[in-house]
């Protein structure tokens, strides 16, 4: 007989990423709250693991700005808002994220506002934001659609939504995820997709099942339809996200389709309201 479980999205969100903050196994064994963590943690994520990401996410673009984050994990990105000069909040439901990010904030004499709030009930009135950003998160929390409403609802007339989530049509899900994992390697036959999907957030000290959505291009504006302009670009490929294909692949090829943003892992909308 099959077992389906009920999860609470929100408590196991909380659990993974209490356990395992999200970009900390970069800088394992470096003080929390020290500049060698984050300095570890930036490296990490702007020169190893997503070189595009300054320049696609547009950190610098807002000097002056008042920006949220919705879901600001351990503040690494928030942080080069910040350092650019806008004027930054944000919110996060896991209290070990909020820690992390407040520490960095002020190990660096940044201020910030940040909170412990949900992504879907953000507390802030109508109109308050020039600039809302979102990358890895909304496909994380079970009414997405109220998430982005809420986003669409904080941001001042004409200000810019940046929304980054998991794309369905990526090398990544549909080789190493789908097939590989999911169904080559038999996964199909003792776990629930949910389980299987919910391994591509890094987990090392829990049995966490955080909910993991990914989207087509189609339902991501679907999801944004009540902005006035969305553009939406594809970013992420590398060599090992076609599993085992990868290795017969030339590098020339996969950076081919990168360049065409085709097949990455990452949809990134870019909205005006
Ligand atoms: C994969 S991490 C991404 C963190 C950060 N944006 C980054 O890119 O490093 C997902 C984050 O979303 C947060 N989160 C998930 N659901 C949420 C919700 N409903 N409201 C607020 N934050 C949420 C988690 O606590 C976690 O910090």
């Amino acid at each position: 007989m099959l077992t389906t479980y009920a999860y609470d999205d929100k408590r196991e969100a909380i659990e993974q990423w209490t356990h395992d903050p999200c970009g900390f196994s970069g800088a394992q064994g470096l003080e929390i709250g020290s500049k060698a963590f984050y300095e570890r943690v930036d490296k990490n994520r702007y020169e190893e693991y997503a070189p595009w990401m300054k320049t696609t996410l547009e950190f610098a673009k807002f000097p002056g700005k008042k920006l949220l984050e919705v879901g600001f994990g351990m503040g690494t990105d928030l942080f080069q808002f910040a350092a650019s000069g806008s004027i930054v909040s944000g919110v996060d439901l896991s209290p070990e994220h909020l820690r992390i990010a407040s520490q960095r904030f002020v190990t660096y004499g940044l201020p910030a506002d940040l909170r412990l709030a949900d992504a879907e009930a953000l507390l802030f009135a109508d109109g308050t934001f020039d600039v809302v950003y979102t990358f890895g998160v909304i496909h994380h929390t079970p009414d997405t659609q109220r998430a982005v409403d809420e986003i669409h609802r904080v941001l001042k007339p004409g200000g810019r939504a940046i929304v980054g989530v998991y794309h369905r049509y990526s090398a990544f899900f549909l080789f190493s995820v789908l097939l590989e994992s999911y169904l080559l390697r038999l996964r199909f036959l003792r776990e629930s997709y949910r389980r299987t999907l919910s391994r591509i957030e890094h987990r090392q000290h829990s049995d966490a099942c955080p909910l993991v959505k990914v989207y087509s291009r189609r339902s991501l504006r679907h999801l944004l339809r009540a902005f006035r302009d969305v553009r939406i670009e594809c970013a992420h490929l590398d060599r090992p996200h076609f599993g085992i294909l990868g290795r017969c692949l030339p590098e020339a090829f996969v950076r081919r389709l990168e360049s065409r943003e085709t097949l990455g892992w990452y949809l990134i909308a870019k909205c005006t309201k």
